[in-house]
Parts: C-alpha cells; structure tokens; sequence
C-alpha cells in the first residue's frame, strides 16, 4: 500500500492541465468520492495495526499534495483568465462579467425594444447638424426664440452648424433618405446651452419617434404612446395630453403619465398633480413633410421625442440628474446585473 501511496504522490507532482475543466476532470480523478486517493482511504481500514501510523502519515501527506495542486492549477486559470499574463489570449472575454450597464444604456435598450415589439426599427443621425436639419426644415421660423444663443451651441463661428438640440433632425434626414411607409426610432445625443443642476444639464438623450404613412391619425398616436406607457411603467399606468406647441407638429402635445411613484396620491415627484410629464408629440406639420420631399397629400403621419434622463429618473427614483454624469461607481454599481 505505502508504494501504491507513494506511487500517486509522485504522479500527481507531474500533473499538467490546459485549462479550467481540465483541472476539475482531475480533481475527480483523484479527489471525488470514487476518486484515487479516496479510494485509498476506504482501503485503510483493512491496514494491520503494526503499520496503521506510518501509512496514515504518509495517506494524509498524500491527500494534502493533491489538493494543493487542484488549488495551484485552478489559481494559474483564474489568474491566467482576470489578468491575461503574458501568453495568454489578451483578447479572450473575461469569463466574469465586469462591471455593469449604464442606467441610460438600460433605459435606452428598454424603450428600443418595446418600440421593436410593434414594428419600429432604430436609426441615427449626426450629433453636429445643421441649421436646415436642426431647424429650418422643421418649420421654425427665422426668429423663433429656440435658435437664440441661450439654447445652441454653435461650431466656432459659422451659424450654420451647431450641435443638435434635439433628435427631431433625423427625422428630416430620414424623410429626405426614405418614402413612407416609415416607422422609426432614432436614439440620441442632444446638446443645449443650459446651466448644470438637478433638473437640467448641457448634454442629454432622447429617443425620437416617427410614424409616416397614409391615413395615419392622431388616435394611432394616442395608442402607441399608452402602449409604451404601460410597457415602461407597468399594466396601470395612465396617460394624459396637454395641448401645446412644436413648430414641426401640429396639433402638438405633451404627455403626461400618472407618478409611477405616489400612485397618483400625490408627492414630490409629481409635485403633487399625480402627473409626470414624459414627452413631447403630434402630427408630422404639413410643411415638414413637403421641406423633406415627402407629399403631404397623401401621407400624414406622427412624432415624439422623450428624454431618456427623465424617463430613467422616474423608473428608478433618481432625484438629480448630474449622477448620470459623474459615473461615481457607488451611484453605477447600484446598476450591476441590470440588462
Ligand atoms: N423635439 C422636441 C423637444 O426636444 C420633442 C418633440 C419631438 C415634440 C417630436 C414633438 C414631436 O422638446
């Protein structure tokens, strides 16, 4: 028995794995209940008292040899896996996942993928416009108060290009690009010249909504809007509209759905109104269509453009938007497993 002992020692000395399975085919090997060493262990009842001592010295010795080695082979792996030591495949992906997803990127991904659901797909366009995109073509007139200083942020000094304000600019780029029928969303970056606080920053994201075809109306519109509302917020949710005023839709509205956080009861989210505005909408304007080459004899259609920011802070209670900005990781870890 002490050769059959130390036999294995020095086999199991010699053992080599390439990787992590490998190495727990080993530890099966000698280590699992059928196992080797295991096996050995059950024999040593039968051992005769007289030599009863030297042979357990030496089936503990055994025992130990081994699990140090499983332990020294696995450690290589991890090691050889989180660090990628010289040799190794620097770019094989990391079997852990590291890190975690955005809330703007969880958020973002959410509202992609309910719009997926009823036949929207995504489309992007350029975060350094110009004005025909960013304004002109949209209907804004030559002096409306948007194009003002306060809210562009200009390129050097051509008025000409500027950083977009909003994402209703790839609408215009995809009419122009594109015949109905279109049914599209485009996710985005968008920039104004605003002092950072709580409620507002320089740079933030929207997802912008198109719908052009014939007959479109504004009860599609409606429908799709409580749709996503119910899908973003959950079955209960409600929505309402506010007439207001865009210069590329018409009628225009704001939608407001029912604080997903007092339930409506009132609080300081909602201030108190048991409302939450979420986005802004309407009818494609006539003049928007035809700046973009499409008829608007005989196709209307609607728009919408959210910010994501805003949808985020209320789908997860976040009461200043600058943590989004600042990527402290106490703030994203709170993310991690979020898809
Ligand atoms: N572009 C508008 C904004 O940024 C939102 C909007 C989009 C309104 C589409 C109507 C239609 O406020």
């Amino acid at each position: 028995m002490v050769e059959r002992i130390e036999r294995l020692i020095t086999e199991i000395g010699a053992i080599k794995a390439v990787n992590l399975d490998e190495v727990e085919q080993l530890r099966l090997k000698y280590l699992s209940k059928k196992g080797l060493v295991s096996v050995l262990f059950d024999e040593f009842k039968t051992v005769p008292a007289e030599i009863k001592r030297e042979v357990g010295q030496k089936l503990n010795g055994l025992k130990t040899s081994a699990l140090q080695k499983i332990e020294q082979l696995k450690a290589e792996f991890e090691h050889e896996d989180n660090a990628g030591f010289a040799g190794g495949d620097l770019t094989r992906p990391s079997l852990k996942p590291l890190g975690a997803r955005h809330p703007i990127s969880v958020v973002r991904k959410q509202i992609i993928d309910i719009f997926a659901r009823i036949g929207f797909t995504v489309a992007v366009g350029p975060e350094i416009e110009d004005d025909w995109h960013n304004f002109s073509a949209l209907n804004f007139t030559p002096d409306h108060p948007a194009r003002d200083m306060q809210d562009t942020f200009f390129i050097a000094t051509n008025p000409d290009i500027l950083l977009r304000t909003h994402t209703s600019s790839v609408q215009i780029r995809t009419m122009e690009s594109s015949q109905p029928p279109i049914r599209m969303i485009f996710p985005g970056r968008v920039f104004r010249n605003e002092a950072i606080s709580a409620r507002a920053h320089c740079i933030f994201h929207q997802v912008e909504g198109l719908y052009i075809d014939k007959n479109v109306s504004f009860a599609d519109l409606k429908q799709t809007l409580m749709y996503f509302a119910k899908e973003m917020f959950g079955e209960n949710t409600e929505i309402r509209l506010r007439p207001s005023y865009f210069p590329f839709t018409e009628p225009s509205g704001e939608m407001d759905v029912s604080c997903n956080i007092c339930g409506g009861a009132g609080c300081n989210i909602c201030k108190y109104t048991g409302w939450v505005e979420i986005l802004g909408c309407g009818m494609v304007d006539p003049n928007a269509l035809e700046n973009s080459g499409i008829s608007s004899r005989e196709y209307t259609g609607f728009a919408f453009g959210m910010g994501i920011e805003r949808i985020t802070m209320l789908k997860y209670q976040i009461k200043d938007l600058r943590l989004f900005f600042e990527n402290d990781v106490r703030f994203l870890r709170q993310f991690t497993g979020a898809m």
